[in-house]
């Protein structure tokens, strides 16, 4: 029994050669059968109970060998050592889309998850729960598409109607990132489309402050473009935060000292952030008593601007393989 616990083969014949030698019609097993009718009546049952186990682990035996043989020479057929040793993403990625994936990602990194809602909203979710009042300017400012039938449904103009879905279904601590396309009627031009991305962050929890938020845009600034990187913030206004700011970053160009593309002062404006407005959280359930947030919104058409220098934002949705071939390298 031990002998067929250790038959070892190399190859198919190999294995084949060691059925033929035990399990055969001449092979050894044969000749223990043949050999069962001397056995006395007595031990009949105990040998004829051996020979059927010897015969079950023999043929379990070289059935597994003969599989092993096999996989190893299909692993053997495949072997091609001139692959890449990790697997190839086919195609490319659009430039939006790496640097939607690399925000995304930084931001990961601090604890932030993903979320997502429609493109097509109402007005609540894009304005009235975001504490634009019905009369407010600032509902001008967004250039809003209308469904013509419906005046209540519209195009997203920001990705703050995600901040409205996310408060209406989780209960703080919130901490997303919601990565999104927005619309807004504009001319389109080299500087202005009607459609855009934009990247909004939100964090409610208690005690959240301004510094809080200070830092944590810091940190993504030098993760997205180096580590000498400075910030500063200008105050500003958004019907949702209060207070507002703009952050501008040192001009990763000139480093600072002026150049044309910052326009000579050192700094280019990336995103708009602020402290939630407890209106905001009190319009979407959440007790403004206990909690405090922060909120920052960019573009993503900006930031890749920044990065890649393109200057004609219409590029973006042309479709053009010459332009888009120049990505395949920062996948
Ligand atoms: N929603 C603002 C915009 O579209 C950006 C923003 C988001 C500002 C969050 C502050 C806080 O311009």
């Amino acid at each position: 029994m031990s002998e067929a616990q250790s038959l070892k083969a190399a190859t198919a014949e190999e294995a084949e050669q060691l059925r033929i030698k035990y399990l055969s019609k001449k092979g050894i097993l044969n000749d223990l059968m043949s050999e069962f009718r001397n056995v006395p009546g007595e031990m009949k049952k105990e040998v004829g109970m051996r020979i059927n186990e010897l015969k079950t682990m023999l043929n379990d035996r070289i059935n597994e060998l003969k599989d092993s043989v096999q996989s190893q020479q299909q692993a053997g057929d495949d072997l091609d050592l001139t692959r890449t040793p990790y697997p190839v993403r086919l195609g490319t990625r659009h430039p939006l889309t790496i640097v939607r994936n690399e925000i995304v990602d930084i931001f990961s990194r601090l604890g932030f998850v993903l979320a997502e809602g429609p493109e097509v909203e109402d007005d609540w979710h894009v304005y009235s729960s975001m504490n634009f009042a019905d009369d407010h300017p600032a509902r001008d400012m967004q250039d809003t598409f209308f469904v013509e039938a419906h005046p209540d449904i519209i195009l997203r103009s920001h990705t703050s109607s995600v901040q409205a879905r996310v408060m209406e279904t989780q209960k703080p601590p919130i901490r997303v990132i919601c990565p999104g396309r927005v619309y807004r009627n504009e001319a389109i031009s080299a500087r202005a489309h009607c459609f855009f991305h934009q990247v909004e962050g939100l964090y409610i929890d208690k005690n959240v402050s301004f510094t809080d938020l200070k830092q944590v845009l810091l940190l993504f600034a030098q993760e997205m473009f180096g580590p000498d990187t400075k910030i500063r913030l200008r105050p500003s206004y958004f019907p949702f935060t209060e207070p507002s700011a703009e952050m501008d970053i040192s001009c990763h160009l000139c480093g600072g000292t002026g150049c044309s593309f910052c326009k000579h002062t050192g700094w280019v404006e990336i995103l708009g952030c602020g402290m939630v407005d407890p209106a905001v959280l009190e319009a979407n359930g959440i007790d403004a008593q206990e909690y405090t947030g922060y909120a920052f919104g960019m573009g993503i058409e900006r930031i890749t601007n920044l990065k890649y220098q393109v200057k004609d934002l219409r590029m973006f949705s042309e479709n053009d393989t010459r332009f888009l071939d120049e990505f395949t390298a920062a996948n």
